[in-house]
């Protein structure tokens, strides 16, 4: 990448030549900038030196881009083991700045930019801003949680380098956030889904439509979310609402994003990210089109370069469409989040895309995993639309347990419960509740 190329202000709402380029100039793109990639891990991280002469590989094994599949891959425990800077390749004196993820349990992962892969990343929201329909002139509401997280602060400096009026809310107090976009009149709000939903409930308590509001677009992320959802968060509030991608290990929000125009799968920005999908089991390279766990290797990081990142997340990779980028669907789950129910596999996506084609149910829900008799049992506890009343609720219920059953094969207990039951989270929802430790 040469210094014009990084220093240019995007400001623009056209899109960047490099969407449509053809396959063979991304190709041509990636295959170089791998090759500087991986040298550069090797030289600068201790971690890949090891790891690729363990092998007997170096760098100069790369000839073309399937060559990758010779390469280890990296996991979230290496990040670990590493913690805090022993997967950073730049000395100290050029890390601009570090985010972290929170990790439920232990350690968390530590990552670092450079002022080049600020600008990078504010350049790649910025193009998945204009991918998501926001245009320079106009106001961007920031729900995402500015701090050590990505959310916040990824999506700030890409609105703000699109040339938006950005709105630096951050997540939580949701009564602010209803007063602040009835307030400010945004044009965009960045959040997560599940939170979008409790502004929206939030907003219908207060005593007005959610419809009425000036939004015009929603770019919803850092959790998996449905299509169902999608329909019904678009009906509801009235405006687009247009999938974000990203991790931090691999950069932050804006690794892949969804085009408003065909909604029909999040394109991977492929100059920056190399994508493969694998089987988690065998640890194979899948071909497009078949579901497993997807995998990255950045192209242009320098403080954290990353060899084949296994995300855990389950996808497949799809061709291009409205850019000739390649697409990945919408992300079914973690491979963390994984139900296995008496010999079935299933995902809180399944459940979420049944609550949501039964009348009378919310998206509020949470999947409870307990153990009562030595046998794992599933809880299935969603909140009631407050307009239901006793006898269509367990009407709903019956509906829901019965289409579970039917659909994924596996029966679970439902419970309806009250509006308002369920605990809220102001980024992402806990969809999983595993409570097998304390039966
Ligand atoms: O969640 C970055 C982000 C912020 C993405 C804001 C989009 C918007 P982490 O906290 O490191 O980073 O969590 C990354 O969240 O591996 C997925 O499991 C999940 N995730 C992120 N975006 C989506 C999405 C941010 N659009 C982890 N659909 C990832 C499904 C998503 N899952």
């Amino acid at each position: 990448m040469n210094e014009a190329e990084s220093s240019r202000r995007v400001k623009t709402d056209e899109p960047e030549p490099i969407e449509s380029a053809s396959r063979d100039e991304i190709a041509a793109l990636q295959l170089d900038r791998m090759r500087w990639s991986l040298q550069h891990a090797y030289d600068n991280v201790p971690h890949y030196r090891r790891a690729f002469d363990a092998r007997g590989l170096h760098p100069r094994d790369l000839r073309e881009l399937g060559d990758l599949s010779l390469f280890p891959f990296t996991s979230k425990s290496d990040l670990r083991d590493n913690y805090p800077y022993g997967m950073f390749a730049l000395p100290r004196s050029q890390v601009a700045r570090i985010h972290a993820s929170s990790g439920t349990t232990g350690q968390p992962t530590v990552v670092g930019y450079s002022s080049r892969d600020i600008d990078n990343w504010a350049k790649l929201v910025a193009r998945s801003l204009r991918a998501a329909g926001v245009r320079s002139a106009d106001r961007v509401h920031v729900a995402y949680g500015y701090g050590l997280f990505t959310g916040g602060l990824g999506a700030h400096y890409g609105a703000e380098r699109l040339g938006c009026t950005v709105i630096p809310v951050s997540g939580g107090m949701t009564a602010r956030q209803v007063q602040l976009i009835r307030d400010f009149q945004p044009d965009a709000i960045m959040v997560t889904p599940s939170y979008l939903l409790t502004i929206a409930d939030a907003m219908e308590s207060a005593g007005f439509d959610p419809a009425d509001t000036s939004l015009r677009v929603g770019v919803l992320g850092a959790e998996p979310w449905t299509d169902e959802m999608r329909t019904q968060l678009e009906a509801r509030l009235g405006l687009d609402a247009v999938d974000i991608y990203g991790l931090s290990e691999v950069m932050g929000p804006g690794v892949a994003q969804e085009c408003v125009e065909t909604k029909d799968g999040l394109h991977i920005w492929e100059d920056h990210f190399y994508p493969e999908i694998i089987d988690p089991q065998t640890l194979e390279v899948l071909p497009d089109g078949e579901e497993g766990e997807l995998v990255f290797t950045s192209l242009t990081n320098e403080v954290m370069p990353v060899v084949r990142y296994r995300t855990r997340d389950l996808t497949r990779l799809l061709p291009g469409t409205a850019r000739s980028m390649r697409r990945m669907s919408k992300v079914t789950g973690r491979s963390d989040d994984m139900i296995i129910l008496r010999g079935v596999n299933l995902f809180p996506t399944q459940i979420e895309e049944l609550i949501l084609s039964t009348p009378g149910l919310t998206a509020q829900f949470q999947c409870v995993l307990h153990r009562p008799q030595h046998l794992d049992e599933l809880t299935v506890m969603v909140e009631a639309k407050p307009q239901l009343a006793g006898e269509d609720r367990r009407t709903a219920q019956d509906r829901l347990c019965h289409v579970i059953k039917e659909r994924i094969g596996v029966s679970v207990s439902v419970k309806v419960l009250p509006p308002a039951s369920l605990e809220r989270s102001a980024g992402k929802a806990r969809r999983l509740v595993d409570s097998r430790e304390r039966d």
